[in-house]
């Protein structure tokens, strides 16, 4: 058997729709073998398609066929840490894990290049896989069906508050919201920003990321359809966050928040429950620069 880790993932950093995603330290962990047949069980008591559909079993199918490899069948143990259709990439990391984990078990014919765009194009985006696949903070293109991308790590001291609600937002839904056309000053707006937050979450220069983290692309729209999401950053800034933003699609939210806010944490679930907040909660996470990692076991 082999044991894929994937790393949850981040999309968007605010403003760099579809080309910006960080990887985080919350894991799902699938255990893989060849097998005569399909056996897909949960380890966790996550509930967790067990036929075809099962979408870790799907991608790593396909990837035998491109490599027009025969396929007997897999049997496959989940273990999902990752929350579903939360924006924390939850899809990209089964995608990552089929893909990965039947590279391996091929004995490893495509590289890491191939792996992404065929992750990409499963997808549809590449904010969300490439990080999971990578680590760090990637920034992707992807463009005739080829991802042009840089993974950079992320060294500074900063973490992540992910605010995960209690209800799910799926990707299609909070794309459905979305203008077909914007304003040229809107474009420019974004562009510059994304630019920014790449560039200052590699070089650490932590003070540009509130400005960095502003969006006129998506996430005014996203935001009506999370109900008390502008509360959170009002009271995340207040705490001393760097910056806030919508992780990938919704629901969740993110807060860059400085280490030596020590107290951040505790500060903020107090001021939540005070306000009356119910099925938010929150934890703490940090950069993962590692991407999908693999053991034999
Ligand atoms: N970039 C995507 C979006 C991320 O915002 O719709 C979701 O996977």
């Amino acid at each position: 058997m082999i044991k894929i880790n994937v790393p949850a993932t981040s999309a968007n950093v605010g403003p760099g729709f579809d080309s910006l995603g960080l990887a985080l330290n919350l894991y799902n962990h699938v255990h893989m073998e060849e097998y005569d047949g399909i056996s897909i069980a949960s380890a966790d008591g996550v509930e967790i398609p067990t036929g075809e559909g099962n979408l870790v079993y799907k991608t790593a199918k396909y990837l035998y066929d491109v490599c027009g490899k025969p396929f007997r069948g897999l049997r496959i143990v989940q273990e999902n840490n990752i929350p579903m259709t939360r924006g924390l990439g939850s899809s990209s990391a089964c995608i990552i894990a089929g893909l990965a984990g039947a590279n391996v078990l091929l004995g490893c014919p495509m590289t890491t290049g191939e792996l992404v765009n065929i992750a990409a194009q499963t997808e549809g985006h590449p904010d969300n896989v490439a990080p999971a696949l990578l680590g760090g903070l990637v920034t992707a293109v992807l463009e005739n069906r080829r991802v042009y991308y840089v993974k950079q790590d992320v060294r500074g001291k900063i973490k992540f508050a992910a605010f995960i609600p209690d209800f799910e937002l799926p990707t299609s839904v909070a794309r459905g919201v979305l203008p077909d056309q914007v304003p040229h000053r809107d474009g420019v707006y974004n562009l510059s920003r994304a630019a920014l937050m790449s560039v200052s979450l590699y070089s650490g220069a932590f003070h540009n990321l509130r400005i960095a983290a502003q969006d006129r692309l998506h996430q005014p729209y996203r935001l009506q359809m999370i109900k008390g999401a502008e509360d959170i950053f009002e009271l995340c800034y207040h705490l001393g966050a760097y910056a806030c933003y919508i992780s990938g699609a919704g629901p969740t939210l993110i807060a860059m928040i400085p280490p030596e806010n020590l107290q951040f944490a505790e500060t903020a679930e107090k001021a939540l429950a005070d306000r009356g907040f119910r099925g938010w909660r929150l934890q703490m996470l940090e950069i993962d620069n590692e991407g999908t990692t693999i053991q034999f076991e």
